[in-house]
């Protein structure tokens, strides 16, 4: 088929390019110039696994364009599918200026029968809005159908989870767009779920925030393990075998981060404040959240005493690992905290250091992951990189000036670590 990608972040572009290498014809647009000649030039303006090799195979193969023109777009594409932000609003609400928008650019240049789908994370009731909108400022009064299409792909795994998704979500008003919908999907081997329209906006919202809940809940938990001398990973571990709750994000971590789940919780208590129901269960996930960082910070002013001139390396600046996003980074906050009491930081990261730039100032950015404990008072591991993993602990050990290293995302073992001299503290395993 021919398919219109809006917007070209990590959603739309790994959309755009996955619906490409399935076999259809696709043209993404954006409406910012320098991306799309970045685009056009080769060039890709983010870091995601498998994403630049997969964009030069099918702009080669013909099936894959990127234009600044929603005119163009809207021409070409019989399905036109939204990938644009939204974002959120002070108050935690979301903003919906950008998809408002698209829609009103959709509909002063539709001529013909178009099915407009919605991949944006956006509030329930938002598909009937754009109904509406659309409708008002169609001039040509052309057919159209609005879809809800929601998208579960994580940073750093988006092609592998586009190409195998656990599920794919429609949400339609009318059964007119679903055959459409299913041959786009059709190369996919997933079942699909059809539902209606605010069913589907609402599945978005209530997995990710229930996402979140599992990673507070064993956060919590992790509180009490090392209150009492228990061990979060083997509780996770014995809880995860019981198929009903699974042990996939039982991972006890600094806390959660990233351009979706903070955004999201919020938006979602947001918009069933709204509706009359106080979400009081998603306050508490935030607030677990939260301390879950402060508990962090502790162990680390506990155990250095005064932070001013002390010398902290960090291990990881992006929100999670094969990514170079450092939005909402629990990473980045630490370092802002840890700087705020007076550290010095020596920070490295495999893919994040140059958006890490932009916002963090008087650190030093170290190229190479071993050298990043030269003369530190203690280092922190901060987000899950697979490669911290190797380490080489004898040389990081001798590095620094104390061997003390605090694990936020619990990549040792501890026992080893002891052996090995160093002072060791990670999350929720005895009273380290
Ligand atoms: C999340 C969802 O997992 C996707 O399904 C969804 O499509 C996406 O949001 C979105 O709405 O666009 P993403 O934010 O890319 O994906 O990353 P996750 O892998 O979910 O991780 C989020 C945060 O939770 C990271 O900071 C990660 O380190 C943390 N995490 C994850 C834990 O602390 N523990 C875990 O066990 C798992």
């Amino acid at each position: 088929m021919n398919i219109t990608m809006i917007g070209t972040g990590y959603v739309g572009l790994v959309t755009g390019t996955c619906f490409a290498e399935i076999g259809h014809q696709v043209i993404c647009v954006d409406n910012d110039v320098a991306k799309v000649q970045l685009l056009q030039s080769g060039g890709i303006p983010i870091f995601e696994p498998g994403l630049k090799e997969l964009v030069a195979k099918n702009v080669a193969a013909g099936r894959l364009s990127f234009s600044d023109s929603i005119a163009e777009g809207v021409e070409k594409g019989e399905a036109i599918f939204i990938g644009v932000s939204t974002p959120p609003l002070p108050d935690g609400a979301v903003d919906l200026s950008f998809i408002e928008k698209v829609a009103r650019e959709i509909a002063a240049h539709m001529r013909s029968y178009k099915i407009i789908v919605d991949k944006s994370t956006v509030p329930v009731k938002t598909g009937d809005k754009m109904v509406e909108t659309i409708k008002r400022y169609c001039k040509a009064h052309a057919e159209f159908d609005v879809v809800s299409n929601p998208e579960f792909l994580r940073e750093g795994s988006a092609v592998a989870d586009f190409l195998k998704p656990d599920r794919i979500v429609i949400g339609v008003r009318s059964p007119r767009p679903v055959p459409a919908m299913k041959e786009i999907y059709g190369a996919i081997s997933a079942p699909i779920i059809v539902t209606d329209i605010n069913s589907a906006e609402l599945i978005k919202h209530a997995s990710n925030s229930f996402l979140a809940l599992k990673i507070s809940y064993i956060n919590a938990i992790s509180a009490v393990c090392e209150a009492t001398g228990a061990n979060v990973q083997e509780v996770a571990a014995g809880m995860g075998m019981d198929e009903r709750i699974g042990r996939k994000f039982l991972d006890a971590s600094l806390g959660f981060g990233g351009s979706c789940f903070p955004k999201d919780l919020s938006a979602f208590i947001k918009i069933s404040e709204q509706v009359g129901y106080s979400f009081d269960l998603l306050k508490e996930v935030q607030k677990i959240n939260s301390c879950q960082m402060e508990r962090f910070l502790k162990k680390i002013s506990d155990t250095l005493w005064v932070l001013k001139d002390k010398t902290i390396g960090v291990l990881g600046l992006a929100f999670k690992q094969n990514t170079d996003d450092i939005r909402m980074s629990p990473a980045i906050a630490l370092c802002q905290r840890l700087q705020k009491d007076g550290a010095q930081l020596r920070v490295h990261d495999p893919q994040a250091m140059p958006k890490a730039r932009a916002v963090l100032k008087d650190v030093t950015f170290v190229e190479e992951m071993n050298d990043v404990a030269l003369g530190c008072d203690a280092l922190v591991v901060a987000t899950e990189w697979e490669q911290f993993k190797s380490l080489d602990l004898e040389r990081v050990r001798a590095s620094l000036s104390h061997p003390i290293l605090f694990d936020g995302r619990n990549l040792f073992d501890p026992s080893e670590m002891e052996k090995l001299g160093f002072v060791y503290k990670s999350i929720g395993r005895g009273q380290s």
